[in-house]
């Protein structure tokens, strides 16, 4: 029988029905910039978690219930907002507890977000249902929403009454792998990468990724379609992997502050013929990019008119514009901000010292590896031109044998993974060699480069590549081509790390796993709700990239030296990549830099290596917080390898995701057979999304911003003695230095970019942190995070010390700059530095826990970047 629901006033408690018990929920929506709500259509039914209607073998359902009243509440400084609505359900007395709530959209067209549903039981007993979900209206899907209450379990140990409601999620999540996808469908299925190209464009064809011995890559998540134009917003995204309306808002006013700042001026002297192709001095650099307004550089606008228009014109509604537009109006642009790496010494990026000391702690302190054979050779069998005569007597009173067994010898290897794609990369206008730096661990714990050897392949004729040595030096001709061979190492090393080191091991490798869990962990799965804040984004983060930066003439293309050719050298290294070695510990053991010491402790070889000495604390702590977590959950190693959803899970990782490594599987990764093989898989996971994201994304302003340190291409070779550009060089070393890195317009194109890439908004989560402790109503788990976060807080304690002492020469380096990038700041709500000023400091970039945050900020600040100025881009670059 229908309850007469609607009989009574409906912002007060109804009357209980006769032989009834009345179950009084809370439902709270999110409300701010604009979102619909609910209105009086939408109802909520429950299913009993613990009694079957035996007609259906699912849970007891109740009869439906409308929403009543609905109260409106500001969070977080007006920022956001939320709606608060009551239900009341009747059910019969032997209803049992309700174990999911079914929420049906009666709206016409407007899906609102469901953050949670509460319900306060008869027995004063609270059960919550955690949904952070979009819901649209049940006349475009044709089904209605089901949560389920927050409570963790195993597959087998699912109550009855939910066990098919569980099936059935999962089922309808994986899809049928057929059709296209519409808006309000929730599918996660796997995909090539087969959109980055656009064939009918001159010169815009690009082969697909994936799915080929060829060309391995990760999986991505989407349809298969043929990419139509250069930018294609088109791509389908499920619902819950969409950004956030706060964070679209503060990203696009970040976009645009960034775009007015830098770009704008720029393009508009380029429009008027007043710009001249590269900088004339660092002085003017510094002065144009960062210096305070002058006469001749007079401050940008606060907000520049061409911008909001653009602006108007590709918001996805005019909502969003006006949010956007109050908040520029309330946040307006800064005409001063810091170059990156000069904080104390404006000079320290011209130095031996600081040049090495970023291989251990700087952006990119992933590469470096300990010199095992003397002189190096390549994988291919060749044996490097640097000899013994380049290096001897530079070794503080040792033989390069000796520093070879101490292990004092180091190389930041550029050279083997490079020489394949020369000749190809050096027909797009750029000079790019390939790289090896031998550097010697002194006395002190600081590295001191010896010797770089610049390549470039030669006719094909066997050991005819062609090398040149460069040694260190400070004056004259010598000194100058030293600095030209460090600037084409830094070249070579920002395209790796923004490629590889960041994209492809920290984005790309990711997604799979990440598709997976959506397709084969219920949300009521405990390694699900593990996993999830470390997921957040991700999705619609990737989508973008490959639409903007990755795809061709995308933005990648044009600022890194590796160009049309930089996704088919990913796929080149990616036929190495191997998920057991991304633990931190297997991976530093891999580069020589630890070692497995008698006790099975892990030493370094560089004792004062930062990013390793703090990378370990925090790995310990995630290790440790996982372990505990997987440990209350699985009792028995059997329990593990008879899980069927996680073996699923494992499977569709391995096996599709990353399908692509299925021929090296046994060294890719661990039998998911035991408690400690799925801890350690996990552990390595959150490192990747976590810690390791955090160390190559945050630092990009505080080292990258300043060009001169990580230019991201050159335009120039290093001359030849006796050559018209060595007398160039020598009658001005400064102008054929900046004739060679990049030129005006790629330069203020990278700032923006990274400007955006390195902001965090106000809703990051940091490593320890969980948007509401109602995530899981398990104490004990609860317990374990209290845990973890009091280690995060020991980690921060001691990288506070390491800062602060003088003896580690390397955390701090010429430019005073303290080594914070691996810093939990567990405390911190918000996003933002307690203390410092919000722009342009390192000391405000931290570990964070949903990983994505940055690369949200940057894919959703060029899109719009993009449609701003795609026409100005077309009329320079075409
Ligand atoms: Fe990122």
């Amino acid at each position: 029988m229908q309850m007469p629901f609607c009989l009574w006033d409906r912002n007060k408690a109804p009357p209980t029905p006769e032989n009834h018990v009345a179950i009084h929920g809370t439902v709270v929506v999110s409300c701010h910039f604009g979102l619909s709500v609910p209105g009086k259509t939408t109802t909520l039914r429950l299913f009993s978690g613990t009694q079957i209607d035996h007609n259906t073998g699912k849970g007891r359902l109740s009869l439906e219930f409308p929403l009543r009243g609905g109260k409106k509440t500001k969070h977080g400084a007006g920022k956001t907002s939320t709606m608060t609505y009551q239900v009341t359900f009747f059910v019969d007395p032997d209803f049992g507890t309700p174990g999911a709530v079914v929420v049906k959209n009666g709206l016409k067209n407007d899906q609102f977000f469901l953050r949670h549903v509460q319900l306060q039981l008869a027995e004063d007993r609270g059960l919550h249902f955690e949904c952070n979900s979009w819901v649209y209206p049940s006349k475009k899907t044709n089904s209605d929403r089901v949560f389920f209450v927050n409570t963790s379990y195993l597959p087998d140990k699912t109550p009855e009454a939910l066990r098919l409601l569980r099936d059935e999620e999962l089922r309808s999540l994986r899809g049928t792998g057929r059709g296209e996808r519409k808006d309000w469908e929730s599918v996660y299925d796997y995909d090539i990468y087969n959109d980055l190209g656009n064939p009918d464009k001159e010169d815009h064809a690009r082969p697909a990724l994936g799915g080929n011995a060829i060309l391995p890559y990760p999986r991505r998540d989407g349809v298969t379609e043929t990419r139509k134009h250069v930018i294609n917003l088109d791509f389908y995204i499920p619902p819950d992997e969409r950004f956030s309306p706060t964070k679209l808002a503060e990203v696009l006013t970040l976009a645009v502050q960034a775009v007015t700042h830098f770009v704008v001026p720029e393009t508009k002297a380029l429009l008027h013929g007043d710009a001249v192709n590269s900088f004339k001095s660092v002085e003017q650099l510094r002065r144009d990019l960062y210096g305070k307004a002058t006469p001749e550089k007079p401050q940008p606008p606060a907000v520049d008119g061409m911008v909001m228009d653009k602006l108007r014109d590709s918001v996805p509604s005019h909502k969003t514009y006006k949010q956007v537009n109050k908040m520029v109006k309330e946040t307006p642009v800064s005409s001063e901000s810091s170059d990156g790496c000069g904080a104390d010494d404006l000079e320290a990026w011209r130095t031996d010292e600081e040049f090495a000391r970023e291989m251990l702690a700087g952006l990119n302190p992933v590469v470096i590896k300990r010199l095992e054979v003397f002189p190096p050779v390549s994988s291919g069998g060749k044996t490097s031109t640097i000899t013994t005569r380049h290096i001897h007597g530079r070794l503080e009173g040792l033989t390069v044998e000796k520093a070879l067994v101490q292990n004092r010898l180091y190389i930041l290897d550029h050279h083997d993974y490079l020489m394949p794609f020369l000749k190809r990369i050096n027909t797009l206008g750029v000079c790019i060699y390939a790289s090896r730096t031998l550097l010697f661990l002194k006395d002190d714990g600081t590295l001191k480069p010896l010797v770089i050897e610049l390549s470039l392949p030669g006719d094909g004729v066997a050991d005819d590549d062609i090398s040149r040595i460069f040694l260190p030096a400070t004056q004259g001709p010598d000194g100058h081509l030293w600095q030209l061979a460090k600037a084409h190492v830094s070249v070579n090393d920002s395209g790796y790390h923004q490629l590889i080191s960041h994209w492809l091991f920290t984005h790309a490798t990711v997604e799979p796993f990440i598709i997976a869990t959506k397709r084969q962990l219920s949300a009521m799965h405990p390694i699900h709700k593990l996993l999830e804040p470390h997921f957040k984004d991700n999705m619609q983060i990737n989508t973008l990239a490959r639409s903007i930066l990755l795809s061709a003439g995308g933005i990648l293309e044009r600022t890194m030296f590796p160009g049309k050719y930089a996704m088919e050298m990913s796929s080149a290294i990616y036929s190495q990549w191997r998920f057991t070695e991304q633990s931190l510990p297997n991976e530093l053991i891999k580069r020589g830099m630890a070692y497995r010491d008698g006790g099975g402790g892990l030493s370094l070889h560089v004792a004062d290596y930062p990013y390793a000495v703090d990378g370990l604390d925090v790995w310990r702590a995630i290790e440790g917080w996982v372990r505990g977590y997987c440990a209350h959950f699985y009792h028995s190693d059997a329990a593990v390898a008879g899980d069927r959803e996680l073996q699923a899970w494992w499977d569709d990782v391995r096996h599709v995701g990353h399908g692509d490594r299925r021929g090296d599987a046994a060294a890719c990764w661990l039998e998911l057979d035991t408690v400690a093989h799925l801890a350690d898989s996990l552990t390595t996971l959150i490192w990747i999304a976590s810690a390791l994201h955090a160390a190559v994304n945050f630092g990009q302003y505080g080292y990258a911003g300043f060009m001169p340190n990580r230019p991201t291409r050159c335009r120039r070779f290093v001359p030849m003695p006796g050559s018209p550009e060595m007398a160039q060089m020598e009658a001005d070393p400064e102008k054929f230095f900046l004739d060679t890195v990049p030129d005006r317009f790629t330069t203020t194109l990278g700032l923006a970019l990274i400007e955006v890439l390195s902001n965090h908004t106000s809703d990051e989560l940091y490593l320890g942190q969980r948007a509401t402790s109602a995530w899981t109503d398990d104490g004990e788990v609860l317990l374990l995070l209290d845990r973890f976060r009091e280690e995060l807080r020991r980690v921060e304690k001691k990288v506070t010390e390491r800062n602060g002492d003088p003896r580690l020469k390397n955390r701090r380096g010429p430019a005073k700059v303290p080594y914070t990038l691996l810093f939990p700041d567990v405390g911190n709500v918000g996003g933002k530095e307690k203390g410092s000023p919000e722009r342009h400091t390192q000391q405000r970039l931290h570990l964070i826990l949903v990983y994505m945050r940055a690369w949200t900020a940057s894919s959703c600040y060029t899109y719009y970047y993009y449609k701003f100025n795609d026409y100005i881009l077309d009329m320079i670059y075409h």
